[in-house]
């Protein structure tokens, strides 16, 4: 399970929260003690002894209900400055010229990217430039879903017939952990998806491999399991560019083996697990749209043969 913490921000936009976070923290804890040292205090030193007299009765005193009503207005008064400005600061207001990069389409339960300057169309991994402020739209084909990049973005829902906006940055190349954080049907905990941030050339070159048409298998079990795709039902969901399949019910797999998992995230994108989800992709993940197709183990094999081939 890989770590998802707001602590370790790596963006812009996810430092602000980080910072108002921790700073509150630290004001907060600090009242806490005080309220704990207060009350130990008087629970020791009032304690019931024999022989003790009862301690002295005080009832009401201005002074302290002056500073006790007027200190907590005070200190919301400036958490509110602050949770204001960091609102603006994590999430700053767009304009009508800034440039849509990314559309980001949540279904259940996968996440559809689609590049609007290069046509390219990825699932469940976001390849950005590094140190690039991209503008996404957030969109959804189904129900309620929420984008949430901890280390990079704050949360934002993906509401159907209404697009919401959001910036995603990363400081540093690497690749960052994003959930779904609106309960959105069974399968809400395993609609999973990585952001990875590559040095500009890096980026360029992944999207030329995306961009490209992936050559089909001449022989073998690939080339059945070819045949097996477009001959079944697959292709009235999925698209592999070069074949009849040009479906976006599922994820699009035309580049399917470049990526590190599969089922959004469900299992490590090795060719065993493809072979399993193929066979019983309630073994994986239940509940999942990705029906059982009874394929044969012969079947089966050739298809994780073919998906194979799709870098
Ligand atoms: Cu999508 Cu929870």
């Amino acid at each position: 399970m890989p770590e998802i913490s707001t602590l370790n921000p790596l963006s812009p936009f996810a430092a602000q929260i980080s910072h108002l976070f921790v700073a509150m923290l630290v004001v907060l804890g600090a009242i806490f003690l005080l309220v704990l040292g207060i009350v130990t205090y008087a629970i020791v030193k009032y304690r019931d002894r024999p022989g003790a007299p009862p301690p002295r009765q005080t009832f009401g005193s201005r002074n302290l209900e002056i500073a006790w009503t007027l200190g907590p207005i005070i200190l919301l008064a400036i958490i509110f400055v602050f949770t204001v400005q960091t609102m603006r600061a994590s999430d700053p207001p767009i304009s009508a010229d800034d440039p849509l990069q990314l559309r980001i389409i949540g279904h259940q339960w996968w996440w559809e990217a689609d590049y609007l300057k290069s046509g390219v169309i990825a699932a469940n991994e976001i390849h950005i430039p590094v140190g690039q402020r991209w503008l996404l739209d957030l969109e959804s084909a189904d129900v309620i879903h929420d984008f949430w990049v901890a280390e990079l973005v704050r949360k934002i829902d993906m509401v159907p017939g209404h697009p919401n906006h959001v910036w995603l940055e990363a400081d540093r190349p690497g690749t960052y952990f994003g959930v779904c954080a609106e309960f959105c049907g069974n399968e809400h905990a395993w609609m999973r998806f990585r952001v990875i941030a590559q040095p500009l050339a890096d980026f360029q070159r992944w999207q030329q491999a995306q961009l490209r048409v992936p050559p089909s298998p001449t022989g073998g079990a690939a080339a059945a399991g070819l045949k097996l795709f477009e001959h079944n039902t697959c292709v009235n969901c999925h698209t592999i560019a070069g074949t009849p399949g040009n479906q976006q019910i599922g994820p699009d797999l035309s580049h399917l083996a470049s990526r590190t998992t599969i089922a959004a995230g469900a299992a490590d994108n090795t060719p065993g697990n493809l072979y399993r989800w193929l066979k019983d992709p309630n073994s994986i993940k239940p509940d999942t749209h990705m029906p059982n197709f009874q394929l044969s183990d012969a079947d089966a094999k050739a298809l994780t043969a073919y998906l194979e081939t799709l870098k």
